[in-house]
């Protein structure tokens, strides 16, 4: 029984009282989940996130039938369910609104001409590895195997492609693997598209097994550099709309398992928002606004290296 595990805190003013619906959350309290978060997923909740922090997490509160947030910040940590738990909460916290080709514009780019040239260049081996990471419910993956799909065409039958996408939230994932979509998700896709590549199934939606055949889904973390080592490496990355949530720390870690991850002649497609530019980084961007990709940075001759740094170190 969970509440064995905390004492009742009757001095605690955060005490979720009889009549009101949501309990408070105080400024330690907040600092103590976010330091949760952020140690598990590099998410940062800046102060001005945290009314959205207490409105997303008191009814979690009231569920668990505990009484404060104190007791709830015990639980998360010393409760034998706490693993669960952190997954609850996070799934509860991380903001995974997604769509099928959310951003058209980019995904024309890469299905006009980031995609045609990255096949051009894997023609001899005839292979395709992209990873959709941060996916969610999956409809950014399921939209990258139907531009592949429209860009490869006939040779599709040739080739070996493998969409892989990943996310931090088990329950998204679960959704993704499913892959049912209502009427209400699948309405913004173009009708033509829509009847091509997606089946009816009673009062939902199923991406065509043409499309399921090419996409799988798995559970990482982007804290996890060394995890990531475990899928290989791509020929591109995809990763829209999460790093917006990380901080520079965590951005620089992230830029760097997909510096590690990328194959020659590979890119990184990343959302509108978000942004991987900051001096030091190992990936460079090209181009601008929906047509921007990311490369690993070549130093420039205007910045070599400094000397000191060829020399081998002496330690006696
Ligand atoms: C707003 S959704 C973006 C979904 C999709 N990429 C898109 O652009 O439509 C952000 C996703 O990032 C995931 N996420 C947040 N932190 C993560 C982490 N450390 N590792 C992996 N996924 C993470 C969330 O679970 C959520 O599904």
């Amino acid at each position: 029984m969970q509440r064995e595990f905390f004492p009742l805190d009757v001095a605690d003013g955060s005490v979720m009282s009889q009549s009101s619906a949501q309990t408070v959350l105080r400024q330690e309290q907040f600092d103590a989940l976010r330091a949760i978060i952020y140690a598990h997923v590099g998410v940062h909740f800046p102060d001005s996130k945290k009314s959205i922090l207490e409105a997303r997490l008191s009814r979690r509160v009231s569920e668990l039938s505990l009484e404060s947030f104190d007791q709830y910040v015990h639980y998360l940590t010393i409760a034998p369910q706490r693993e669960q738990e952190v997954q609850e909460m996070l799934s509860r916290v991380t903001v995974g609104h997604t769509s099928f080709f959310r951003d058209p514009a980019q995904l024309d780019f890469l299905r006009k001409t980031a995609l045609p040239a990255l096949i051009e260049s894997k023609r001899h081996d005839r292979s395709l590895r992209i990873w959709s990471a941060a996916c969610s419910t999956g409809e950014e993956a399921y939209t990258l195997a139907v531009i592949v799909h429209q860009a490869l065409g006939e040779r599709l039958a040739d080739w070996r492609v493998e969409i892989l996408g990943t996310d931090v939230s088990a329950k998204s994932l679960a959704a993704a693997q499913e892959g049912r979509y209502t009427d209400e998700s699948v309405r913004a896709i173009d009708p033509a598209v829509r009847e091509r590549y997606f089946r009816q199934d009673g009062p939902y939606w199923r991406p065509d097994p043409l499309v399921q055949s090419l996409v799988s889904f798995d559970h990482h973390n982007l804290k996890d550099r060394l995890g990531a080592k475990r899928y290989g490496t791509w020929d591109a990355i995809v990763c829209r709309n999460a790093l917006i949530y990380f901080d520079e720390a965590m951005k620089a870690r992230v830029a760097a398992m997909f510096a590690d991850q990328l194959n020659p002649g590979g890119w990184i497609a990343l959302g509108a928002a978000d942004s991987l530019e900051t001096p030091g980084l190992p990936l460079a961007a090209r181009g601008d606004g929906a047509a921007r990709l990311y490369l690993p940075a070549t130093p420039t001759p205007a910045s070599p290296a400094p000397a000191t740094a060829a020399k081998p170190l002496r330690l006696a």
